[in-house]
Formats: structure tokens, C-alpha cells, sequence
């Protein structure tokens, strides 16, 4: 997996609120280049496998009931230091504390309806890119 890539899911909230165009044109326009991309909806088990390292985690029952509510879009996302650059483009967890013109500061809802998920580091990115997509459903 190159250093390059970063994975992403636009989630339900922002899906069903109409702002997946929204936020593709801001990730294009911030230089990311989209390797693979799908528009699906995770049972409420797949979501626990995605987000498995957080299974110990109060918010995590809530978290894969919310992730399986609705239709969400898995891109695959490539850039000189994409998951670095991706996170600042998404900005903090909590759009509270996100910074202003960030993807989360002007989508999000909430720490849990936050819009954007972003990987935290390259070996997250290659395998949760590898969750959503096989060798033949990329480009390059
Ligand atoms: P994400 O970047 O997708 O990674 C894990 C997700 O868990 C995170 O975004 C939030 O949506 C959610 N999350 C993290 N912390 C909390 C929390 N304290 N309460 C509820 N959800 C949380």
C-alpha cells in the first residue's frame, strides 16, 4: 500500500442530507484524487467489523446501530501525504471542536453524525480500504 492513500466514508447524515456532492467537490478541489469510490449501506455486523477497534468503547453499540442507519458512500483517496492532509481537510471528531471551513465544521451534526470518517494512519487506510474494495475495483 503506498503512503499516498487514505480511506474515507461519507456517512449518513451527510448522505441523506444531500451533501455527498458537496463534500466530493471540496476533497477534489484539495487535491485528492478518488482511486475507487461506492455508494452502499452496512449491515449493523459489518459496521462492527469496520470499527472493531473501538469495540471496547461506550459510544460503540450506538456507533454501529447509527453507521447501518442509512446509505453512506467508501472512497479510496490519493494525495502526497493523504491521510495526514485528508484529516486537517475533515478537521476534529467532535465538529465542535472543528476548525472553521473544515468538512465536519460545515457538514457534520454531531461527534456521532460527524459526516466524514477519515483514516488515523497508513496501515488503517490499507485496511480499511481493503474492507470496501478488491485490487479490481481500483484505479491505478
Ligand atoms: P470516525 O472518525 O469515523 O471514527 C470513530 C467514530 O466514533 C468517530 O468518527 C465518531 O463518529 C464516533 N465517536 C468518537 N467518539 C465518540 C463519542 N465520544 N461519542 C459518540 N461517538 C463517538
Amino acid at each position: 500500500m503506498a503512503t499516498n492513500r487514505t480511506f474515507t466514508m461519507i456517512k449518513p447524515d451527510a448522505f441523506e442530507a444531500g451533501n455527498s456532492g458537496a463534500i466530493l467537490k471540496m476533497i477534489e478541489e484539495a487535491g485528492f484524487k478518488i482511486v475507487a469510490m461506492k455508494a452502499t449501506q452496512l449491515t449493523s455486523e459489518l459496521a462492527g467489523k469496520f470499527y472493531a477497534v473501538h469495540a471496547e468503547r461506550p459510544f460503540y453499540a450506538d456507533l454501529c446501530a447509527y453507521m447501518s442507519s442509512g446509505p453512506i458512500i467508501a472512497a479510496i483517496l490519493e494525495k502526497d501525504n493523504a491521510v495526514e492532509d485528508f484529516r486537517k481537510l475533515i478537521g476534529a471528531t467532535n465538529p465542535a471542536d472543528a476548525a472553521e471551513g473544515t468538512i465536519r465544521k460545515i457538514f457534520a451534526k454531531s461527534i456521532e453524525a460527524n459526516a466524514v470518517h477519515g483514516s488515523d494512519s497508513d496501515e488503517n487506510a490499507a485496511i480499511e480500504g481493503a474492507f470496501y474494495f478488491s485490487e479490481f475495483e481500483r484505479v491505478g
